[in-house]
């Protein structure tokens, strides 16, 4: 059987920056950043929280939307080789320009244009969705959902909230996310990874989101996964990210299996890919050596997010073909 077709729902572009690469960007411009890789030239860190900085370091080398246009084809390329036939992508403005609006479309454009020849190249779909961050404060977050709504369209089609869970509450955000919505953008944001289940709820009810980046710890509390699967809000579970930040002791403790047979939707992501040292293809091969998932939980699983993912119909039914086709 061909390689499983994978659509993948969270990916943050920095975050899945080959280390190589920003090693060659930061000698290219003269940076120091040798602190933040190991020995095996991976990228090094102790916790979620030295994580952020050293992402926010290894960011500080993509100085130029031509930096980004290379660094598109270079995550495309290995998310194609794990089989990826599309792929939500977390873009923040913070990075892309300081979020003013003109550097903002330059960078886009940028990376649309890599977008475009990966499509070409690999048969590869990627869409964007703007993500300010959180402990960047909500005023630069209003900022960065001015930048989205001015983007928003067929190719910017959502709005989400990543960095730091443990500082501020969802509601700080809800004039982002009330800008976000009204420009028409789809609305998700990072919930019940650092912070417990009141982060889910504060959440879906503070800033409407119809799906939550990660959510797993929602597990914590029965009436709230009732709750989730009532209201058919979408999961995007990065397992291997779980555990290599040690939310989880192992594969077989991760609550994925436990939220499904409760009946959640959720969908399998990387997250950021490098850092975890995984792929889509190893999350697959986990997920069935942990739980025993043959291919039809895997049909499945890439069907509830081809229906999830906030592309158009056009784009979605593009997607859901080529997975039936497999899955037939
Ligand atoms: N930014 C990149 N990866 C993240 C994660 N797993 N949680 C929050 N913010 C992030
Ligand atoms: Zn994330």
């Amino acid at each position: 059987m061909t390689m499983a077709p994978k659509v993948e729902l969270h990916l943050h572009l920095e975050g899945a920056a080959p280390p190589a690469f920003i090693r060659g960007l930061a000698q290219e411009k003269n940076m120091d950043i040798a602190g933040i890789f190991d020995e095996t030239g991976g990228y090094a860190y102790r916790d979620f929280w030295h994580f952020l900085e050293v992402y926010e370091a290894a960011t500080s080398t993509l100085k130029r939307p031509e930096d980004y246009y290379r660094l598109t084809l270079a995550v495309l390329e290995e998310s194609a080789a794990s089989g990826v036939i599309y792929s939500e992508c977390f873009l923040s403005p913070d990075f892309c320009g300081g979020r003013d609006l003109s550097a903002w479309r330059e960078y886009l454009q940028a990376i649309r244009e890599a977008a475009d020849l990966a499509e070409k190249r690999d048969g590869i779909l990627l869409r964007g969705i703007v993500t300010p961050i959180r402990h960047f404060g909500p005023e630069k977050a209003r900022e960065t959902a001015r930048c989205a709504a001015e983007t928003a369209g067929s190719w910017i089609v959502g709005f989400g909230l990543a960095g730091d869970e443990k500082i501020g509450k969802p509601k700080d955000f809800q004039w982002a996310f009330d800008a976000a919505r009204e420009a028409g953008l789809r609305l998700t944001a990072h919930a019940g990874e650092w912070g417990g289940p009141d982060s889910v709820r504060d959440a879906i009810a503070d800033l409407g989101v119809e799906r939550i980046g990660h959510g797993v710890r929602a597990i914590e509390d029965p009436a709230l996964v009732d709750e989730i699967a009532e209201k058919g809000i979408v999961l995007e579970v990065c397992p291997g990210s779980n555990i290599a930040l040690s939310l989880y002791p192992g594969w077989r403790q991760h609550p994925i299996h436990k939220l499904r047979e409760r009946g959640v939707k959720v969908t399998v992501s990387t997250d950021d890919p490098p850092f975890f040292h995984t792929t889509m293809v190893k999350e697959y091969d986990r997920l069935a050596e942990a739980f025993d998932w043959d291919d039809g939980v895997f049909s499945e699983i890439s069907k509830t997010s081809a229906e999830a993912s906030f592309c158009d119909n056009a784009t979605r039914d593009i997607i859901m073909k080529k997975l039936e086709k497999h899955y037939a």
